[in-house]
């Protein structure tokens, strides 16, 4: 019998949402109750030269025109797309913290009239697309009570409160609402992790049955 093809896995949300937690604990879970290995990726991924640019505008300590470090974001995903092709060919789930929605949002928040949401969504066209992308859905008043945001550029309320709205834009768009879950995340931790484990459950059965899109 063939081996199944791997699924990709995402998670997006506002900044304390509890992506990374969820981000964790599925990929635990998967690994334990899963017939294939899971690989754990998030973006961005700060390890390479990209990235350290990437890190070093978020922290602060360097500056970037809107659309370059957009593209930058972008470019640090397709540093990684054939990794994640190969490791889904090969029988590998990949589960990633934060995908090219974000790379989306993020930048259009920022109000620059010239770097919308279709403008933003060019550089990520042909990405391997998403088995699922598990949306965790928090208002920014309660993310922001979450112990706080941290110091990093985009963690601030109105940013956060824009970057919600245009989260929601993009989940009935034609190109991304058949891949979309939203999660309510303002729930415990335990309950958003079965609520996680029984949508991505019924999309791993959807791709497995050739029921998908
Ligand atoms: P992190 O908090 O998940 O490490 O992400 C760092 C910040 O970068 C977060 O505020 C969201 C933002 N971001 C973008 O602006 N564009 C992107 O493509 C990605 C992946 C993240
Ligand atoms: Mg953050």
């Amino acid at each position: 019998m063939a081996t199944k093809r791997g699924k990709l896995i995402v998670f997006e949300g506002l900044d304390r949402s509890g992506k990374s937690t969820q981000c964790a604990r599925l990929v635990e879970y998967l690994r334990q109750n899963g017939s294939t290995d899971v690989k754990h990726l998030r973006f961005p991924d700060r390890t390479t030269p990209i990235g350290q640019m990437i890190n070093n505008y978020l922290a602060g300590s360097s500056q970037q025109e809107d659309h370059v470090i957009h593209l930058l974001f972008s470019a640090n995903r397709w540093e990684l797309a054939q990794t994640i092709e190969s490791a889904i060919a090969g029988g590998t789930t990949v589960v990633v913290d934060r995908y090219y929605y974000s790379g989306c949002v993020y930048s259009a928040a920022k109000q620059n009239p010239s770097l919308d949401l279709a403008w933003c969504r060019h550089p990520e066209i042909g990405l391997p697309r998403p088995d699922i992308c598990l949306f965790l859905d928090i208002n920014a008043e309660d993310a922001a009570n979450r112990g706080g945001y941290g110091n990093e550029r985009y963690e601030k309320q109105d940013m956060q409160d824009r970057v919600r709205g245009l989260f929601g834009e993009m989940r009935i768009h034609e190109d991304e609402k058949d891949d979309i879950v939203v999660i309510d995340a303002g729930k415990d931790i335990e309950t958003v992790e079965k609520c996680v484990q029984e949508a991505v459950r019924v999309a791993i059965e959807r791709v497995d049955s050739g029921d998908r899109p």
